[in-house]
């Protein structure tokens, strides 16, 4: 196991565009290491998604995945761990959804972010070779929660006005009072990305 600290914002290397990666680099050995600590990371701090940013290594690379065992986050949909190097999104679909969004380089708060709800991304796997993949729904907002590291930007970029919260105020002042918001709230958007 290698769990590293996970760098929070303020941190500048979250600021940075992230090095797109060759395929021989993504071959090494040494990304090898690097993908199975952001998994160990993603699973010591529960996350459903983890950055290489976010470990202070400023390399297109991310990875995505939600046990159905989760008992934090039960209420998430299932999804198989995905690698992802030098994603390209398209959207598909520009109607917009919002979640409650976390982030473990924002720790302790929530915010509402309304993004496309449905992508298409681009990207390499852990071969090098090129894949393409259609995400909808809540793995959309995932997905592009998690590129949006590679390129230097974070969730609190994109919040809609005002809709910031801590974790425990979000419990006790907004969650149980859905009908302030006129968006789909669902409480799969309690899952820290
Ligand atoms: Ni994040």
């Amino acid at each position: 196991m290698a769990i590293k600290k996970v760098i929070r914002m303020g941190h500048p290397t979250l600021r940075e565009v992230a090095k797109e990666m060759s395929v021989e680099e993504i071959k090494s050995d040494e990304t090898k290491q690097l993908i199975k600590d952001m998994m160990d990371t993603m699973e010591e701090e529960q996350g459903i998604g983890i950055a290489a940013p976010q470990i202070n290594v400023s390399k297109q690379a991310t990875i995505i995945g939600i046990p159905n065992d989760n008992e934090r986050y039960p209420d998430a949909p299932e999804y198989d761990l995905i690698i992802v190097f030098n994603p390209k999104v398209t959207v598909l679909d520009e109607e917009l959804q919002g979640f409650w969004e976390g982030c473990l380089s924002v720790p302790g708060l929530r915010g509402f972010v309304k993004r496309p709800r449905k992508v298409k991304v681009n990207f390499l796997d852990i071969e090098g070779n090129p894949q393409e993949i259609i995400a909808e729904d809540f793995i959309a907002t995932v997905f592009q929660h998690e590129i949006d590291h590679l390129f230097g930007t974070l969730y609190v970029d994109r919040v809609e006005d005002k809709m910031l919260s801590y974790n425990e105020e979000l419990e006790e002042f907004v969650e149980d009072d859905e009908d302030d918001f006129e968006e789909d709230f669902e409480k799969d958007s309690e899952d820290e990305i």
